[in-house]
């Protein structure tokens, strides 16, 4: 991934500070330390994962397979976000086995719908929770174990996979009383920061993504950051940006834009990471994500010329899978001028059209550019943004790996239940 700060509004001098020099050493050692007592096992996740855990997961997957349409994932969060980005990016037109998300809300409109739909097919269910306590997730569980049971009768356990943490938690006991089958979230791994484990790897393998792809992408990723050198780490210095338009530019809130449609909810996956692992002790750049060029015509005026609080990340894609030519344009359509031109060309000149107006009023942009959308990509854009947010938490003077406001609003919703 390349860091192009042209459009920053901040000067090379920004970044040339002895105190960076040194909060960026230390930050980088202690991401990169074998204690990872502090949440930071995703940090060299890409050389230690477990090996054993991954033939586990190749071996599930083909179980699911052979034996079933449709994989139902029940998680929420950090338990579902990464995992939805990749299949958005990723999923094959004819994937082997159909992944549906659900317990991501308690909307029970919605789960019926999807229930409705897989009345008719073979089901697996896979249970994401690494606490085991989320009320989303064994709300969802409880109507969904009576629709297994329904449909499967006493056999309806071999189709329910839990992953959870490795030994603690109601779903990791119920698994054992019970012999359901279970994947583990590793130790110190935060959910936004799990889906290189098997949190998104079995719903990957499910859907037929090479998985092992994944992995060597996250790799390079740790091998090409591997450095606490900021002008060779360009996580390290995207980290320091997000910083200084914060502290020296006064900016509330980085917006993530992109003009290739299927980074949309990676969008999410980010706002999630950002948002959850920064936005304490009242301090953070407030994130937010846009899919280019449809909300230019929504939020477009504000951040051209609204409060200026707001800069701009575009995650830039520089080949996109497929194109095409508009031709016979009739000489009194209004865009006769792209006759010739491909979708992407125009798509092109939209990104460049957009980081033009947005400059000139002075909003600051970083563009990170990737080459084009595949398993490797991912796996690489995925570590690159934990680093980042990791790095650029640490920074700031926050702890990036715990979430105590949604603890307190889980702990708040539970109370008002019990207590009517
Ligand atoms: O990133 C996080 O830690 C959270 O978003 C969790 O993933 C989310 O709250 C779901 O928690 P759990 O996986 O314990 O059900």
């Amino acid at each position: 991934m390349k860091l192009d700060l042209r459009y920053s509004t901040l000067k090379e001098k920004d970044f040339d500070s002895k105190e960076f020099d040194k909060k960026i050493k230390e930050i980088h050692d202690k991401l990169h330390s074998e204690d990872t007592s502090a949440g930071t096992t995703w940090a060299n996740w890409p050389e230690t994962y477990d090996k054993k855990e991954f033939n586990k997961i190749l071996k599930l997957a083909k179980e699911i397979e052979k034996n079933a349409d449709a994989l139902l994932v029940i998680g929420i969060g950090g338990s579902y976000l990464g995992a939805k980005a990749g299949m958005d990016m990723l999923a094959p037109k004819k994937q082997k086995v159909e992944i549906i998300f659900a317990g991501t809300n308690f909307d029970y409109n919605d789960l019926d719908a999807k229930l409705e739909y897989l009345k008719n097919k073979d089901v697996y269910v896979n249970v994401v929770s690494k606490s085991g306590t989320t009320v989303e997730i064994l709300s969802t569980l409880n109507i969904v174990e009576r629709f297994l049971k329904n449909k499967y009768k006493g056999d309806y356990k071999s189709r329910l996979i839990f992953t959870t943490d490795k030994e603690k938690g109601y779903l990791r006991e119920r698994a054992n009383l019970e012999g359901i089958e279970t994947l583990s979230v590793p130790d110190n791994m935060g959910g936004r920061f799990s889906v290189l484990s098997a949190v998104g790897l079995l719903p990957f393998a499910a859907a037929g993504i090479n998985v092992k792809k994944i992995m060597e992408g996250a790799l390079s990723a740790y091998n090409d950051l591997l450095t606490s050198q900021i002008e060779l780490n360009p996580a390290y210095k995207y980290a320091i940006y997000r910083y200084l338009i914060n502290k020296k530019l006064g900016k509330k809130i980085e917006l993530f834009a992109s003009f290739a449609s299927n980074l949309t909810s990676f969008g999410a996956w980010l706002v999630q990471l950002f948002n959850e692992s920064e936005g304490k002790d009242g301090k953070g750049l407030f994130v937010s994500s846009l899919a280019y060029s449809t909300d230019l015509h929504s939020v477009g005026q504000f951040i051209q010329q609204g409060t200026p609080m707001i800069a701009e990340t575009f995650i830039d894609v520089k080949t996109p899978l497929k194109d095409n030519t508009l031709t016979n344009i009739p000489l009194s359509s209004p865009i006769k001028f792209l006759d010739g031109k491909t979708m992407n060309e125009v798509n092109r000149a939209g990104f460049e059209g957009t980081v033009k107006a947005h400059t000139e009023a002075n909003v600051p942009i970083a563009i990170l550019e990737v080459d084009s959308i595949c398993e490797e990509t991912y796996g690489y854009m995925v570590y690159f943004f934990e680093l980042a947010c990791g790095t650029s938490g640490y920074l700031l003077g926050v702890n990036p790996f715990n979430q105590p406001g949604v603890e307190q609003y889980k702990a708040h919703m539970k109370q008002l239940l019990k207590s009517n």
